[in-house]
């Protein structure tokens, strides 16, 4: 396993749209563990593929302490809302907040090529929807309701 560069801000490859996965092979296992590295190392909750420059549709997360390794994910339910603070290893020195699905249902493949099902709510739902979300091209700043600029470690200014 290797650390990858996270790109951020203004890089263009955090606009574009992700390709789906049709072969698991060496180099999307390898991606794989590379990104879980790279987010345990940033002490991410998620990290999406365009986040380290490749442009396939795969993402982890770790919201409760177990890595899940999601390709091609999709959001097949959701339901309600919530509204909560996110930030993001790609935009530096901002939060903002976010309304999210409540609860959301996500098909992807596993590892082995697996069709698998998750079904989440809460902090996991919120992960989730802003991984998919980096496969579109999307950041949670283009969605959120407030952004807060973090001036000072622990310090936000509107
Ligand atoms: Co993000």
């Amino acid at each position: 396993m290797a650390l990858r560069k996270i790109k951020k801000d203004d890089d263009p490859v955090l606009r574009k749209i992700s390709k789906e996965v049709k072969e698991i092979d060496d180099r999307i296992l390898t991606l794989l563990d590379d990104m879980e590295e790279t987010m345990k190392h940033s002490e991410g909750v998620g990290l999406a593929a365009p986040q380290v420059g490749v442009l396939k549709r795969v993402i982890v997360i770790n919201t409760d302490g177990e890595t899940i390794k999601l390709i091609n994910p999709q959001i097949v339910e959701q339901e309600g809302r919530q509204c909560g603070e996110e930030a993001c290893l790609s935009v530096s020195d901002k939060s903002g907040m976010v309304s999210r699905p409540k609860r959301v249902k996500v098909k992807y493949l596993n590892i082995k090529g697996e069709e698998q099902y998750i079904e989440s709510e809460d902090l996991k739902a919120r992960c989730l929807c802003h991984e998919i979300d980096h496969l579109n091209g999307i950041l949670y700043t283009d969605i959120a309701e407030k952004i807060y600029k973090i001036v000072k470690k622990g310090e936000k200014t509107v």
